[in-house]
């Protein structure tokens, strides 16, 4: 795979910017300058994790949000104290997050203060670490899947085999749609789900450069779990 420059003559203030032969349909970049100045600054070796931890947490939120804009409504009665007016309220079954064990939980926190009433699955997958294959140790989902809505939250999709393997898991359950939310990924995880699973939207805050051979991303921000909670 080729390097970017780290300078893109088509947009100079962009870095890292998406490999021109990366397909980013059904990717969603959220681009907002708030989401991308706090990732620079989690991306950055000398934030702690107290910071990090609380960085993740702002994103999460931000991104919760863009995530949830297609949300459905109906329209309901409601009395203000001046007058009587009709309207909107969320649509459904509540939402449910799913966070792939550990480096998702990292994200539950914030979106969940956005969307306080969603539920919660838990995957455990860990990589295989000579393989990089998805190994399954934890499934926990809430009831009624079939009449709900959910999104996957993972803050790195590197290889794309744990986001495969978890969407293939929860497809057995048939739910209503399923999204993927990871705040970066890298072209050949972007591929990876999409090849399996075009039909999942990825929202991501950043499409960086290229896996490296331990499928850690580049740039990247290092392991994910570790920097949110200061393991090494
Ligand atoms: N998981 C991480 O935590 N970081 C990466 O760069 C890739 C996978």
């Amino acid at each position: 795979m080729s390097k970017l420059p780290l300078k893109n003559e088509s947009n100079s203030k962009v870095y890292p910017t998406p490999l021109p032969s990366c397909d980013l349909k059904n990717v969603h970049v959220i681009s907002h300058p708030l989401v991308q100045h706090k990732l620079t600054l989690m991306r950055k070796i000398e934030t702690r994790t107290s910071e990090f931890r609380a960085l993740l947490y702002e994103l999460s939120q931000l991104m919760a949000y863009e995530i949830t804009r297609d949300m459905a409504v109906h329209m309901e009665e409601i009395q203000t104290p001046l007058e009587q007016l009709m309207s909107p309220v969320i649509n459904g079954k509540k939402l449910v997050f799913v966070s792939i064990l550990r480096a998702g939980n990292g994200i539950l926190d914030g979106v969940l203060s956005v969307v306080p009433s969603a539920r919660v699955g838990h995957i455990g997958l860990y990589r295989d670490p000579t393989t990089l294959e998805a190994i399954e140790y934890y499934f926990k989902m809430p009831t009624q899947m079939e009449q709900r809505d959910v999104i996957v939250v993972d803050p790195m999709l590197a290889t794309g085999h744990t986001a495969i393997a978890a969407v293939d898991r929860l497809k057995g359950l048939s739910p209503k749609s399923i999204k993927f939310l990871s705040l970066i990924t890298c072209p050949e995880g972007i591929k990876a789900l999409h090849d399996r699973h075009p039909e999942v939207p990825i929202y991501t805050a950043c499409v960086d450069r290229e896996l490296n051979e331990h499928g850690y991303i580049l740039p990247g921000l290092g392991d994910a779990g570790d920097r949110i909670y200061g393991t090494k």
